[in-house]
């Protein structure tokens, strides 16, 4: 069990940046890449004027996006705003499922291509509208029959197969929110977000695939849910993908090939309130419990879709590729929402990008003839890292947008995206936005911004932003400050899970009235924006948000561990990656052996995302004299720089004590 209490209290980081050399050298990038005429041309949003039609009147754009869609009430209220707490479209009646998929198949669109699917042994499926309708009823009514209903909530755990798409869908349909756990979580992880989230169901498969072997994932069900560990779960269905033996619990589990091919397709979708729960989906805090972020449904797809449109500048015949899991907020937002309700044909891909071989995605891109290609920083530098042959030996030509979403993206990564990938054609939209803001919120619009490698540019019509001080007034160019939101937006968070002191508390106190998402940033003299870095403790690996408390909260769950401090050091291709300083009980000796065990501990408490880079064995961890644990101090050991003010500390010596053990014992 976690035992928070045998944990120092952490000293918060009080001012924004401080993250890696990447955001230094973006202070000197000044290079400017304006859309081509031929791309102006042909774009979705093309008039600047946009921007101040918006600003004028937030509401009336926003409704405006909102009747794009299939509404069967219409709504009397765009928005009530009681601070911290929105409400868009009330009264408004729709059905998220009937949006992404019925209305297309009603228009003609029954035989278009939903997803192009590739597993990564190899085999394809290809997926139409009607073809994917048909199958979300079908798993609509195997829901009902496991006792699902409106606003029962249902935890999926999947690979990237079909069913994915298929099982969030057939959710919306009936009005039973989903919760998806990533399937890179462990046990335990998934434990905690099914107790908290009260889930009835679970959907899962024996397995997926990753680098040529199968990952198990109901054997993780079954941990989890092992001696009435989660309530609340009455039902596991369980998709069959790899054909690995797998136990089944009598009147508990069954696999979906034996339940849902057989069910009747008359399902109808259910008419949901605009405020109705559609789906939580938790995230890593400052603590180490992670937080259920809360969305709902009209103001949610609202976003999503619109967002979709005019960032990624869609067109019927396009064919989109999110290569990123549904596990995460992007997959919700940009691989099955914000797609599927403007009919737009993607691409699903299930596993590694360098399996057999790093041209993996160019083959994908060059087989389906991709026009769009959506990707992490952590991934580019990876094909970087690889090398650019393996993208030269394929037709990219169809490309003819990028995206990139997730962290700071430096502009070496960016240059080298925008020439081997994109033939120094196809813009780059770099996207900021966060679990918390269910869509885009800053990134150019690919018709009217002139490029910036390495900045998301400037808010998207509709949204508010501004980078103020600690006081909360507007800092000038180049002053780094806050980060922050000033109005509501359709797709915001409505809360976290069951606890709104949480919520008020994390997004909504330290500048009042105004969404503080916990990054830094800076107006460069253009207004352009340039992401810092979080300012809490908070850590990005990969483009995966982990929490250091949490990392910390597992390590001290290891019966030899006393005490733990966890800091992200900048690494080269997952941008940060969390170091551990680890002190043990009286007794126990430090090994190689040890560190080994304690990653591997992590790995086994939160998911392999977490586990550390090193652990450093110290005698003791630096503190303030009120007892905190100097992380800033941690940081510059980590990454071995030169030390900073040690003067708040309990007892300087310990700080040499550490840099020894620090410089001798690094276990890798
Ligand atoms: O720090 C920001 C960073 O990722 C955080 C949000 O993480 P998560 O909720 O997991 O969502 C990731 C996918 C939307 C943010 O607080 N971040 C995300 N996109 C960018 C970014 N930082 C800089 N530039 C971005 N484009």
């Amino acid at each position: 069990m976690r035992d928070e209490k045998r944990m120092a209290p952490v000293e918060r980081e009080s001012g924004p940046g401080g993250t890696s050399q990447a955001i230094e050298a973006l202070s000197t990038e000044d290079r400017h890449f304006p859309p081509s005429e031929a791309f102006r041309a042909q774009a979705n949003v093309a008039d600047p004027d946009v921007y101040a039609r918006a600003a004028a009147d937030p509401e009336g754009y926003w409704a405006e996006q909102a009747s794009q869609l299939d509404w069967f009430a219409p709504w009397q209220t765009v928005l009530d705003w009681q601070p911290p707490f929105a409400r868009w479209f009330d009264g408004g009646r729709l059905n998220v499922a009937h949006n992404c998929l019925d209305r297309h198949v009603a228009n003609g669109l029954g035989d278009k291509v939903a997803y192009y699917w590739e597993g990564e042994p190899g085999d394809r499926k290809v997926i139409t509208f009607s073809g994917l309708l048909d199958d979300v009823r079908r798993c609509a009514n195997a829901l009902k029959a496991l006792g699902v209903g409106k606003g029962d909530r249902v935890a999926i755990y999947l690979p990237m197969i079909v069913e994915f798409p298929v099982a969030v869908l057939a959710c919306a349909r009936i009005g039973a929110p989903h919760t998806v756990v990533f399937g890179g979580f462990s046990a335990d992880s998934l434990r905690d977000r099914i107790n908290d989230a009260g889930a009835k169901v679970v959907i899962t498969a024996d397995g997926g695939y990753r680098r040529g072997k199968t990952v198990a994932l109901k054997p993780q069900v079954d941990a989890a849910l092992a001696d009435g560990a989660c309530p609340s779960v009455r039902h596991v269905l369980v998709a069959n993908r790899t054909g690995d033996a797998v136990g089944m619990v009598a009147d508990r589990d069954v696999w979906w090939d034996d339940l849902v091919p057989g069910q009747e397709l008359d399902c109808p979708a259910e008419p949901m309130e605009s405020e109705d729960l559609l789906y939580l989906l938790y995230t890593s805090g400052t603590t180490a419990k992670p937080k259920g972020i809360v969305h709902t449904t009209g103001g949610y797809l609202t976003g999503v879709a619109s967002t979709f449109r005019s960032v990624f500048d869609i067109k019927p015949d396009d064919v989109y590729w999110c290569a990123a899991d549904i596990g995460w907020v992007t997959g919700h937002s940009y691989i099955v929402y914000g797609p599927l309700a403007n009919g737009t044909t993607g691409v699903l891909y299930e596993g590694a990008p360098d399996f057999p071989d790093p041209a993996r995605w160019w083959e994908i891109v060059e087989r389906y003839r991709v026009t769009v290609l959506y990707a992490a920083p952590t991934a580019i530098r990876a094909h970087m890292k690889w090398g650019a042959q393996f993208a030269q030996k394929h037709d990219l030509s169809s490309l003819r947008l990028l995206g990139s979403v997730g962290e700071p993206i430096n502009p070496e990564a960016w240059i080298w995206y925008h020439h081997h990938i994109g033939g120094d054609r196809a813009p780059i939209v770099d996207t900021w936005w966060q679990t918390e803001t269910g869509a885009i919120m800053i990134s150019p619009l690919p018709g009217i911004t002139d490029l910036k490698p390495g900045s998301s540019t400037i808010a998207l019509p509709g949204i508010d932003a501004a980078i103020v001080d600690e006081a909360g007034k507007p800092v000038g160019p180049n002053e780094g400050g806050y980060l922050v939101i000033n109005k509501p937006w359709p797709s915001m968070l409505r809360g976290i899970y069951g606890d709104d002191k949480r919520y008020r508390e994390t997004y909504w106190s330290r500048f009042p009235g105004r969404y503080f998402p916990g990054d830094g940033a800076r107006y460069d003299g253009d207004g352009y924006t340039w992401l810092l870095g979080r300012v809490d403790d908070v850590m990005n690996v990969s483009g995966h948000r982990l929490s250091t408390t949490e990392i910390e909260s597992a390590l001290v769950s290891h019966e030899l561990v006393a005490e733990a401090a966890v800091v992200g050091v900048s690494d080269p291709i997952s941008g940060e990656a969390p170091v551990a300083f680890v002190t043990l009980r009286d007794g126990s000796a430090v090994s190689k052996e040890l560190g080994e065990t304690l990653r591997q501990h992590v790995a086994l408490k939160i998911g392999a995302i977490a586990r550390p880079k090193s652990v450093m064995f110290t005698p003791d961890l630096p503190k303030t004299r009120s007892g905190k644990i100097m992380r800033r101090l941690l940081r510059d050991i980590a990454a071995d720089r030169p030390l900073g003010d040690t003067t708040t500390l309990a007892d300087a010596g310990v700080v040499d004590l550490i840099r020894d053990a620090s410089r001798s014992g690094k276990e890798e």
